[in-house]
């Protein structure tokens, strides 16, 4: 995730770039740019680190005398490390033209090197310099610039929102819109756009969002829109009456939310360039992931903290259902300090969000000095995790903001559906064929379960609100879902929750239920035998007089009058019940945190990152 900004008109360019990208700066912050006409040639400045570190580049620089048209970009590293030279905006060999992007080109290696063949000199390890050589190219090549434009962006694959801005029409912005979101400004005499509405917020309220597979070229005095093929449109403007404090959460209350809501597009990013549904493969090459890093793997072991470590507790289920070698999952802080077997013969994977906690950093120490491969599933680009293992595969949640992680976790726990995939294809020689094909359902598959079941989660919240301590249990790969949803109560209600494997119920939790007692219980057609055995220890909870807030898929009538509430996910694939299922939990959490007050977004006591011991 990224953010773009442009403007057209009279004002004086530069601080209308620099307002738009510090209310764009939650969506990427490692780097950041902006191009604009300087005596009548484009003129970059850009910069490592944050919009303020850009600003005072730009203000120490009494040279310049910027005109508009121009672009701006804040970054969230997806392909290139973050510094300056991968920085957007990005150009064409002659610096006739300059793209800034937000989403993933999948496709880029291969038009990479198609361009490079014909004479092209690319300079970054973006994704995105690809779209301002192949405009040039298909410009080169005779068509004009609208169509070179529109050429060009039929042949990309992938997401993305690109705007250009060129010395062959230096009045207008060009801006297209698939997948990743773009909304133009309407302003008199001016026009904008940015990714967000709160860059537009401080000039104007009257926008049009493009929709996927639309273009618009925006002048001083007018903008017209069209789709790829560059037939005109007629679109509808609207306005925008939220204030900037909600429109930074995208309308929503907190970030916890926005971000829950956000999961679906998080899953979509992660699985983009990933899979090939024709072949029915998993696609790991890009991150160099070979065959040839598995032999010899006797051991495997997976190491997390916190939210990252649930994930790993259902990477367990997911990878020992394809492949024989013994996997260990470890809290990070326990695992630097005990004896593990580490030798060459180990992999060692360590999950991260952040890729800077200390624990976790310190066991892929340990791990590579025992000699281990390693491994990173993380999400932050650059950070000390993935430049210090041997393989990282990116989780592409985009910037998680709430100290409480929601679409990180769903990411990792979807890498560990794509890893398995790919070691079922390596050590069982079988196409996985059915889940690959089903996997880009997932997303949509997500999006019902919230819309479906939030307005129900949040009257059940109004009830239980007041109770002093929740149980959750599930078994099987729901057991690290419970875990994790009793974790994300704790943390932003301050609520005492524990999650539990419901076998172990009546080895000791059994003995606290009673009628103020609420147990969240977790189970689905799915498990197999273990389905009716979790359905047993509700009919046990009942017994005791327990309120029961039963998940469970759908058609499982025989328990409607007997639990407090009820909820209903659709039947799936086994490997996607711990995203199904976890998502519920997190709105409850939230909804529960929400009616008690507290302050969600930065609970008490808690800190995103995590790196001291
Ligand atoms: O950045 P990491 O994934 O390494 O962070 C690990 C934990 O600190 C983190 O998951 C923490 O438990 C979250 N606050 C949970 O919501």
């Amino acid at each position: 995730m990224c953010g773009i900004v442009g403007y057209v008109g009279k004002r004086p360019v530069l601080p209308v770039l620099l307002e738009g990208l510090r209310r764009l700066e939650y969506r990427g912050y490692d780097s950041a740019g902006v191009v604009f006409f300087d005596k009548g040639r484009l003129r970059v400045l850009k910069r490592k680190g944050r919009v303020y570190d850009l600003e005072e580049d730009i203000y120490r620089n009494s040279t310049l005398e910027p005109k508009a048209p121009g672009l701006g970009h804040t970054r969230w590293a997806t392909h290139g490390e973050p510094n300056e030279i991968n920085a957007h905006p990005h150009f064409d060999c002659k610096t006739t033209l300059a793209i800034v992007h937000n989403g993933i080109i999948e496709n880029f290696y291969e038009l990479k090197k198609e361009l490079i063949i014909k004479g092209h000199k690319f300079i970054s390890d973006t994704d995105t310099e690809v779209i301002a050589h192949l405009i040039e190219e298909y410009v080169k090549e005779g068509l004009n610039l609208f169509q070179a434009f529109l050429t060009a962006l039929r042949k990309l694959k992938g997401a993305f929102a690109v705007a250009m801005i060129t010395t062959m029409d230096p009045e207008k912005i060009y801006v297209a819109r698939f997948q990743s979101p773009v909304v133009v400004g309407l302003g008199e005499g001016e026009n904008f756009l940015a990714s967000d509405i709160p860059a537009l917020l401080p000039f104007t309220k009257k926008v049009v969002f493009l929709e996927d597979g639309e273009v618009a070229i925006l002048s001083q005095e007018e903008v017209k829109y069209f789709d790829f093929h560059g037939r005109e449109l007629k679109k509808t403007p609207q306005i925008i009456t939220w204030d900037l404090a909600s429109a930074e959460k995208g309308g929503f209350s907190h970030f916890m939310l926005k971000e829950i809501y956000e999961q679906p597009s998080a899953l979509q990013q992660t699985l983009l360039g990933r899979l090939d549904l024709e072949k029915g493969k998993i696609d790991f090459s890009r991150e160099g992931l070979t065959q040839e890093f598995f032999s010899g793997i006797k051991r495997i072991f997976l190491v997390a903290c916190g939210t990252s470590y649930h994930a790993c507790l259902v990477g367990k289920y997911l990878l020992e259902r394809v492949i024989d070698i013994p996997i260990e999952v470890d809290l990070a802080s326990e695992f630097r300090y005990r004896n593990p077997r580490l030798d060459n013969g180990s992999l060692f994977i360590a999950l991260s969000q952040s890729g800077e906690t200390a624990d976790t950093l310190a066991s892929l120490r340990l791990a590579k000095e025992k000699g281990a491969r390693t491994l990173a599933i993380c999400n932050v680009l650059g950070s000390t995790i993935t430049r210090e293992s041997h393989i990282v595969l990116y989780t592409q949640a985009g910037p998680e903001i709430s100290v409480a992680s929601t679409k990180a976790f769903t990411t990792q726990v979807l890498m560990f559906i794509l890893l398995s995939l790919y070691l079922q294809e390596i050590y069982q020689r079988e196409e996985p064929k059915e889940l690959i094909k089903m996997l880009p359902r997932l997303p949509g598959l997500l999006n019902k379960v919230i819309e479906k079941l939030h307005p129900k989660i949040k009257e059940c919240a109004k009830n239980w609100y007041g109770a002093s301590n929740f149980l959750y249990l599930g078994r099987n790969i729901l057991y690290p879902i419970a875990l994790e949803g009793a974790l994300k109560l704790k943390e932003i209600s301050y609520i005492h929750a524990e999650g539990y494997a419901a076998g172990e119920m009546k080895h000791g939790p059994i003995a606290l239920i009673d009628e103020n007692f609420p147990t969240v219980i977790l189970s689905a057609k799915e498990l197999g035998i273990v389905h009716e055995k979790t359905l047993s220890n509700a009919e046990e909870i009942r017994a005791r007089r327990g309120p029961i807030i039963l998940f469970t898929t759908e058609g499982e009538r025989k328990f409607e009058d007997k639990v407090n509430y009820i909820f209903y996910i659709p039947e799936t694939s086994y490997a996607f019940l711990p995203i199904l299922y976890v998502v519920p939990l997190q709105l409850l959490a939230f909804e529960i945190a929400y009616l008690k007050g507290c302050d969600i977004d930065k609970p008490r006591n808690l800190a995103k990152s995590v790196t001291v011991e």
